[in-house]
C-alpha cells in the first residue's frame, strides 16, 4: 500500500507516494525525475548513488524513502542552488570540470556530494583526508589523482570566498 511521504529535496518540499520498500534513489530518479543521482551496483558498494541527507552523505540505494521522511535531501541538481549564487556551479563542480576529474562522469555526482560533506566539516583537508572521505566512492576511469586534486583546489577557492 502506498503512503505519502514528504521530503525537502534541494530546498523544496516534495510529497510523493511511496511503499514500504521504496528506496530513496528510486524516488529521486523515477518519481521526481532527478536522474543526476546514479545507480551503479544497487547494493551499497560503489557510492554512485550518494546524496546528502541533512548534510551527511548517504547511499540512496540502501536508504528507504520512509526512513528519511522530513529530512533535507541534496542531490547534484541542487548543488549550484545550495551554493546560493543564482545557479552558478559550485566550486567543486567547476574544479572537477576544469581539472579532468570527470571522465565518463558516472561516479561524479556521488564524488562531489561526498566531497561537499567533507569540506563542510574540514575546509582544508589533506590528500589523505580527501582519500578517506571518498573511499566509498569508486571510479573506474580516473585513477583518483585528479579527483583528489580537484577537491583540494575547490577547498582552497572556497576558503578565499569565506
Ligand atoms: Fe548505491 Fe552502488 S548504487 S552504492
Ligand atoms: Fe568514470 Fe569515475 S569518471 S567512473
Amino acid at each position: 500500500m502506498k503512503r505519502l511521504c514528504t521530503l525537502s529535496v534541494n530546498g523544496e518540499p516534495r510529497t510523493v507516494a511511496v511503499d514500504d520498500t521504496s528506496t530513496l534513489v528510486d524516488v529521486l530518479r523515477e518519481t521526481l525525475g532527478l536522474t543526476g543521482t546514479k545507480v551503479g551496483c544497487d547494493e551499497g558498494d560503489c557510492g554512485a548513488c550518494t546524496v546528502l541527507v541533512d548534510g551527511k552523505p548517504v547511499l540512496s540505494c540502501l536508504t528507504l524513502a520512509l526512513a528519511v521522511e522530513g529530512a533535507s535531501i541534496t542531490t547534484i541538481e541542487g548543488l549550484a542552488h545550495a551554493h546560493g549564487r543564482g545557479g552558478e556551479l559550485h566550486a567543486l563542480q567547476r574544479a572537477f570540470d576544469e581539472h579532468g576529474a570527470a571522465q565518463c562522469g558516472f561516479c561524479t555526482p556521488g564524488m562531489i556530494l561526498s566531497a561537499k560533506a567533507l569540506l563542510e566539516e574540514n575546509p582544508d583537508p589533506s590528500v589523505e583526508q580527501v582519500k578517506e572521505a571518498l573511499s566509498g566512492n569508486l571510479c573506474r576511469c580516473t585513477g583518483y589523482g585528479r579527483i583528489v586534486e580537484a577537491v583540494r583546489i575547490a577547498a582552497r577557492r572556497l576558503q578565499v570566498v569565506r
